[in-house]
């Protein structure tokens, strides 16, 4: 027992910041803004769809590692009616339990132990912990507020012999930013030059208030470099189906694959038939969707700033990153544990998504997919904060 256990050496980056919050939550009947998942369930139709493939037999046994052929096509369909690439749905698309392990499957399947990892933090929990497992090392490249644009000179200067590959997030969790098409070309050309392969993670691709989704993949030199994940989660309001995708060459979907195999093998078998109606729904779906969310942006981001937040307005995701300084706060983690007592509001301080933990020290995040009710009750209740 001399050797630090694997939970000692992930512990840090957000590993236990949201078990810890969610119970100060439930302990103290406070409203959770912490943790990123709607309280309202997605389209009837789609849920409707999942309890059918049940109720009838389909996907209640292990369904093909690769995913059920119907998911695969509708994948495949997508990438195409969004962004106008082809992905053969047999050799090309990988159905996962949900992002995550796409993401652990990516990095265990192409980390070697000692290569670098280039992420942008702050960066969600679960990049670190994988580049861990894998054996990697990862390199930060800071996004700084306001605008939390990618420094290409940084990203420039953190390549080395060793690196590996980019874990790019755009829309990006937990600074809303999203990663312009300029900006995606600049790194996809660094890739090029240097050549790396860059894993996207895309799980918020249609929650976007400002700008455009640009498919990393679909740039000059990147289809055979890139290995897009998404899923759908974020985008059809079921997080707890945990259904997953990877879009990448042959060469590299086996190779994620290898590593699915014995993390999962398969899951969640009915609901893949489910998710493929989901991806088959009308573009206006996926507007309103959108419109929805912005709403509930804009009467979290105006009354938070109204309290005296320092508010950073995301053009994606549904979480809003502030700085606590105008509150006369210091301390983003000492401001979260504390917030459930003197408001009844449960927040995340962004320094655990930090390697550079002083960056975010003054930041806290807010997840705004919740009903505007709720959203305004929070705000009635964060009102004694304000200063002055
Ligand atoms: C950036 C990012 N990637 C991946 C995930 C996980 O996605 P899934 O629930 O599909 O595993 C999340 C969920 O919060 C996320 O914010």
């Amino acid at each position: 027992m001399n050797r630090p256990l694997l939970s000692r050496r992930l512990a840090g980056a957000g590993t236990t910041i949201f078990a810890e919050m969610s119970a100060l939550a439930a302990a103290t009947g406070s409203i959770n803004l912490g943790q990123g998942f709607p309280d309202t369930d997605g389209p009837r139709g789609v849920a409707e769809a999942a309890a059918s493939a049940i109720l009838e037999g389909r996907g209640n046994q292990y369904p093909p590692g690769i995913g059920i052929p119907e998911l695969r096509h509708a994948i495949a369909e997508h990438q195409q009616r969004f962004y106008a690439q082809t992905y053969d749905p047999d050799t090309e698309v990988l159905v996962t339990a949900g992002a995550t392990e796409a993401i652990a499957a990516a990095l265990l399947a192409l980390v070697e132990p000692g290569d670098e990892v280039i992420a942008f933090e702050p960066y969600y929990d679960s990049y670190a912990a994988c580049i861990s497992m894998a054996g990697g090392t990862r390199v930060p490249v800071t996004l700084r507020p306001p605008a939390f644009r990618p420094d290409l000179d940084e990203l420039r200067k953190a390549i080395t012999k060793r690196t590996r590959l980019i874990l790019l997030n755009s829309p990006h969790n937990p600074t809303g930013a999203v990663f312009t098409r300029d900006e995606m070309t600049a790194i996809a050309r660094l890739a090029v030059t240097r050549d790396l392969l860059v894993i996207t993670d895309e799980v918020y691709e249609h929650l976007i208030y400002h700008g455009e989704h640009v498919l990393m993949a679909s740039l000059p030199g990147m289809r055979e470099r890139t290995v897009s994940i998404s899923s759908a989660g974020k985008a059809f309001s079921f997080t707890g189906w945990k259904i997953g995708w990877v879009t990448a060459t042959p060469e590299l979907v086996s190779a994620v694959r290898a590593a699915k195999q014995f993390l999962t093998y398969v899951s969640g078998g009915p609901f893949q038939y489910a998710v493929a109606e989901a991806l088959s729904l009308p573009d206006s779906y996926f507007i309103d969707l959108a419109e929805d969310l912005k709403s509930k942006r804009d009467i979290l981001s105006a009354g938070l700033a109204d309290i005296g937040f320092e508010v950073y307005p995301p053009d994606g995701t549904y979480f809003i990153t502030t700085d606590i300084r105008p509150l006369g706060e210091k301390d983003g983690i000492d401001f979260c544990r504390d917030l459930p007592r003197r408001a009844r509001v449960v927040a995340i301080p962004s320094a655990v998504f930090y390697d550079d933990q002083a960056a975010g020290k003054t930041q806290v995040r807010f997840a705004f997919c919740k009903r505007p009710e709720v959203l305004t009750e929070a705000l009635a209740r964060l009102a004694g904060l304000r200063t002055g």
